[in-house]
């Protein structure tokens, strides 16, 4: 499979803080990509950096072929589910969905389309018409979600996506996914959710204070960590133990 993503030697400090810690990584075009560790330890900052929001202080990042200063045709190829992602609450999910189709230039038919097909896919359907203040916070994530796929992207960049959401919600989350997954799309997933990760993912990178010390299957983490029998979160909680 070839490269999609690649990072290397990425670093970034917020004054004397090192958040990111010349990190390398390599995304293979269709992997479902796991990217896990602690509370700080840089996951956000890496995303923010891979995807052209924030600039590295050292380091290459090149995305779906394109080098990172190619902006534009980065944003063409991803979609970001962000982490914290604010709404415009006072709009209908079909006029949220409108206003990003039209910042992507599409034509009103292919809008259209598009869009209806993402309400179905999402289930909001029934919902359409609704204020996205009015959803439940697993509707808004639907609809975040839908929002990250309106010009199609190849790569789909998600920051924590079931972050506060009920056992359904998550459920609906991890389909659509696994289902985008199945499409081709390559994702890359940000989670703190070990049960989640370890049934979707097919590569699992652990991160700890900016620096990558796992990666690999979860039988290559088990393998590396002499924890043969180990579930991820024994795993994640050994590679991450700071006391
Ligand atoms: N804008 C910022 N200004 C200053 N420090 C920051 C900023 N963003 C992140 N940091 C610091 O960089 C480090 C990495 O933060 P980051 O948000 O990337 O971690 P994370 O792995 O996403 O954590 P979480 O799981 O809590 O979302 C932390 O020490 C954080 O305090
Ligand atoms: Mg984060």
């Amino acid at each position: 499979m070839s490269e999609i993503i690649t990072a290397k030697n990425l670093t970034k400090s917020y004054g004397d803080r090192v958040a990111v810690d010349h990190i390398d990584l390599t995304v293979a075009a269709g992997e479902f990509y796991g990217f896990l560790g602690p509370n700080g330890a840089g996951k956000t900052t890496t995303i923010r950096m891979l995807t052209g929001i924030i600039e590295p202080d050292e380091g290459d990042v090149s995305v779906g072929g394109y080098p990172s200063n190619d902006k534009g045709s980065i944003a063409s190829v991803i979609g970001v589910v962000p982490e914290g992602r604010g709404f415009y609450e006072w709009m209908t999910a079909v006029e949220y969905l409108e206003f990003f189709a039209d910042l992507y230039g599409m034509n009103p038919d292919e809008k259209k389309k598009r869009i209806d097909s993402l309400l179905e896919k999402v289930g909001l359907d029934a919902r359409r018409n609704s204020r996205v203040g009015t959803y439940s916070r697993g509707m808004k994530q639907r609809l975040a979600l839908a929002r990250a796929l309106v010009h199609q992207p190849k790569i789909l960049f998600l920051d924590e996506p079931t972050l506060g959401l009920d056992p359904q919600g998550q459920e609906d989350i991890q389909r659509l996914l696994k289902d985008l997954n199945k499409e081709g799309i390559t994702v890359f997933l940000s989670s703190h959710l070990l049960n989640e990760v370890s049934n979707l993912c097919s590569r699992i990178v652990i991160l700890h204070g900016g620096r990558i010390v796992a990666n690999g299957t979860l039988e290559q983490l088990r393998a590396k960590t002499s924890l043969q029998s180990g579930s991820l979160t024994d795993i994640f909680l050994h590679l991450t133990r700071t006391l």
